[in-house]
């Protein structure tokens, strides 16, 4: 893991339109794939401008989408859908086509999954996965005891993350017991895997993925395993790592050519 301390949110979101955005310019074709939650919207903000000021062309590219919660119809303010076209497809140029996200409203979820793994599949595989981290340790919709080679497929939500999600549907009471989620199988076959974390609130789950032991209990931790997993924090989300200081020390010392 390459864990990377930035002083704040914004900075650290500046790395990870980087990242993306020269991923795009390199490989036009390139698979995306996207997290929904709070913790991406600057980096889908920092990818809007940068397609404005620039005209950095995704008209190429494809993306897949971690999750979805089953029930509810894509309209819905609270669906992923609604999400990812709020803050990021309407201000690129994505073709519609080129647009996965796992469809909760599926007459026959299994077979759903199944096809969605197929899509991933046949694009080529996901180059770019982002990812948030549930205070729990989730990624994805994964919750704690996921089986760590787990696929797309349906999951029931903790008590807490229906808690977390709850301002959305007028109530935890409202909430959907269950989603659709790309499996920890699944994003670890991404070639890269970029996770952001920011705030005090995720200090906790954030250590027990680095330092702690790979466990389904932690579902992050899987990314211990990942041959390519970029970590980007700002100073609060990095509070309880024990080695910050060697991160630190190794994100100042970066050969010219490895720098973000
Ligand atoms: C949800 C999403 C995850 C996201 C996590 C953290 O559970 N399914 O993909 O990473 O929440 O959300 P936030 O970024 O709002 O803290």
């Amino acid at each position: 893991m390459e864990i990377i301390i930035q002083p704040d949110s914004q900075q650290a979101s500046q790395i990870a339109a980087r990242i993306v955005a020269r991923l795009v310019r390199e490989k036009p074709h390139a698979v995306l794939g996207f997290a929904t939650g709070n913790t991406p919207l600057q980096l889908y903000r920092n990818l809007a401008v940068v397609h404005g000021d620039t005209g950095l062309d995704f008209s190429d590219v494809t993306s897949f989408n971690l999750d979805e919660y089953i029930g509810i119809p894509r309209a819905h303010p609270s669906s992923f859908h609604s999400y990812m076209w709020a803050h990021l497809f309407s201000h690129i140029n994505m073709p519609k086509e080129r647009i996965n996200i796992p469809d909760g409203m599926a007459g026959d979820i299994p077979a759903a999954c199944r096809k969605y793994e197929q899509a991933i599949r046949t694009a080529g595989g996901i180059d770019i996965q982002i990812l948030g981290l549930g205070t729990n340790g989730h990624i994805g919709f994964n919750e704690p005891s996921s089986s760590l080679s787990s696929r797309t497929r349906i999951k029931t939500l903790t008590d807490d993350s229906r808690l977390t999600a709850g301002p959305g549907f007028g109530g935890q009471e409202n909430v959907p017991n269950h989603v659709i989620t790309m499996g920890l199988g699944t994003i670890m076959d991404a070639k890269m895997c970029l996770l952001l974390a920011f705030g005090k609130k995720k200090a906790a789950a954030v250590a027990r993925m680095v330092e702690g032991p790979v466990t389904a209990m932690v579902p992050g931790s899987v990314l211990q395993m990942h041959p390519r997993t970029v970590l980007i924090l700002d100073k609060d989300a990095a509070a309880e790592l024990k080695m910050a200081d060697y991160y630190n020390w190794v994100r100042d010392h970066k050969p010219d050519w490895q720098k973000y």
